[in-house]
């Protein structure tokens, strides 16, 4: 089949423009999302239309408002406020939204953390949350994070009011209410939601352990998001991380990448380091579309005007895709090339892709050059521009050309516009 041909046929109706979404349904996910802050959702319209546009963002997660000290602030007095911010969204855009998160030991509130409690009280207090909290958002979350962060950072379990009172216990408990708040609907898809599970050490370990103790409990569990909050150039290899995502789904859990964001160590980042910063996003994606059950690809917000990261490690950031004037990074482009590569594959060799698309620091920060035999082909993409050549000239970075863009395909100077994927030419 001719190769334009062949795009069409595979993509139709997904590819009507080169979106991240589109591309993520197309070489197989369900999603690629996004975190968003309650905050940006009624003060910046610019930052809406990004996260509106459900070519680019399939799926939402609210940053905040669901977390026990914005749903529960005190005892039986339970408010949604925030937390019903972006499920608005998500059910305005008919995009998945992503649930988080129910049990976790921050972002709780002192009545929890330090009260004084035996077994029976504080299940009574965890039971009574989730089946009050779940039971508002009932059928609107795809899945929710029902234990978070119950291991600490040297593979430990994680001393909180939960632990403390109930040793492992409570991580069944918590995930037998779950299913308890579902049983009308049986919708729910119950994560245990963790960070740096992604180095295959002795947290990895420990969350293996983690879902065998809750699976032999009897409780159900049906998923383990990885959170990827990674660092520039200590990212694992798409081949490590594959590994990795495969200890458990070799479990029957399905697993997602949940917070994904990898940041710089210090700013501002030089251009090899954003080269580095687009190769390790391709490495986080590529696995996940390696994965048979990795069902998703959800960042942390997605533009470095707002993240959490500075306010955590001082002098760090930049850890996303869109940069802090809503401008797509190269890391952005080594995402869409990794998807394209596995969207674009016939069929019959989907599975057996590894073929990591590369940022080469001798080439541009974003010129993305695959080493896929059957890697997507830039004269198709050319041909399948449909700009209206308006005489505009896209900014440095910018969109520049793809199947489905309509904008300016003409760069300004000194920028020429490069194909990237079929979906993506970009101003370089
Ligand atoms: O809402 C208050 C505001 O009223 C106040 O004026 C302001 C002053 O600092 O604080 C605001 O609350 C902040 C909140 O974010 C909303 O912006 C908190 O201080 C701040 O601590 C909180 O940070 C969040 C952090 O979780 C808390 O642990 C980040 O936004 C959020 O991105 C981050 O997300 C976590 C995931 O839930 C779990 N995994 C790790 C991830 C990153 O830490």
């Amino acid at each position: 089949m001719h190769t334009k041909a062949l795009l069409t046929a595979l993509l139709a109706p997904a590819a009507v423009s080169a979106q991240l979404n589109s591309l993520a349904v197309a070489a197989g996910l369900k999603y690629f999302g996004t975190a968003v802050g309650e905050s940006a959702v009624s003060s910046d319209s610019a930052y809406m239309a990004i996260v509106n546009n459900k070519n680019e963002l399939g799926q939402v997660v609210a940053e905040n408002g669901q977390k026990w000290d914005a749903t529960e602030p005190s005892r039986g007095s339970f408010s949604y406020t925030q937390g019903d911010i972006v499920p608005k969204v998500a059910k305005a855009n008919g995009q998945y939204l992503r649930c988080h998160t129910l049990v976790w030991y921050s972002q709780l509130p002192s009545w929890v953390s330090s009260g004084s409690w035996t077994r029976a009280t504080l299940q009574s207090v965890i039971e009574t949350h989730i089946s009050n909290v779940m039971g508002h958002y009932i059928g609107q979350c795809y899945a929710w994070d029902v234990v978070n962060e119950a291991i600490a950072d040297d593979g430990t379990w994680r001393d909180s009011v939960f632990y403390k009172t109930f040793g492992t216990d409570y991580l069944a408990l918590a995930f037998n209410a779950a299913k308890k708040a579902d049983a009308n609907t049986k919708l729910l898809v119950a994560y245990y939601n963790d960070y740096n599970l992604e180095y295959n050490g002795a947290k990895t370990d420990r969350a293996v352990e983690l879902v065998g103790i809750v699976q032999k409990a009897g409780a159900p569990i049906d998923g383990v998001g990885f959170q990827a909050h990674l660092i520039v150039g200590s990212t694992p290899s798409r081949s490590s991380l594959t590994t990795v995502l495969k200890r458990f789904t070799a479990l029957n859990v399905e697993v997602a990448y949940t917070e994904l964001d990898i940041r710089h160590s210090s700013l501002p980042a030089s251009a090899s380091a954003l080269v580095t910063q687009g190769n390790d996003f391709a490495n986080v994606v590529g696995s996940c579309v390696d994965t048979t059950g990795c069902v998703g690809v959800t960042v942390w917000g997605f533009t470095d005007k707002y993240s959490w990261v500075p306010n955590t490690f001082s002098g760090a950031g930049d850890a996303l895709i869109y940069d802090k004037n809503l401008v797509k990074k190269a890391a952005w482009t080594s995402i869409s090339s990794v998807l394209a590569a596995k969207a674009t594959k016939p069929a019959t060799t989907l599975i057996t892709s590894t073929v990591t698309p590369t940022v080469t620091a001798s080439t541009t920060a974003a010129a993305i050059t695959s080493t896929s035999s059957t890697s997507t082909s830039t004269s198709s993409a050319a041909a399948a521009t449909t700009s209206a050549a308006t005489g505009a000239e896209q900014a440095h970075w910018a969109q520049c050309g793809g199947i489905g863009w309509t904008g300016a395909t003409k760069c300004q100077s000194p920028w020429t516009c490069k194909v990237s994927n079929p979906y993506y030419s970009q101003c370089l």
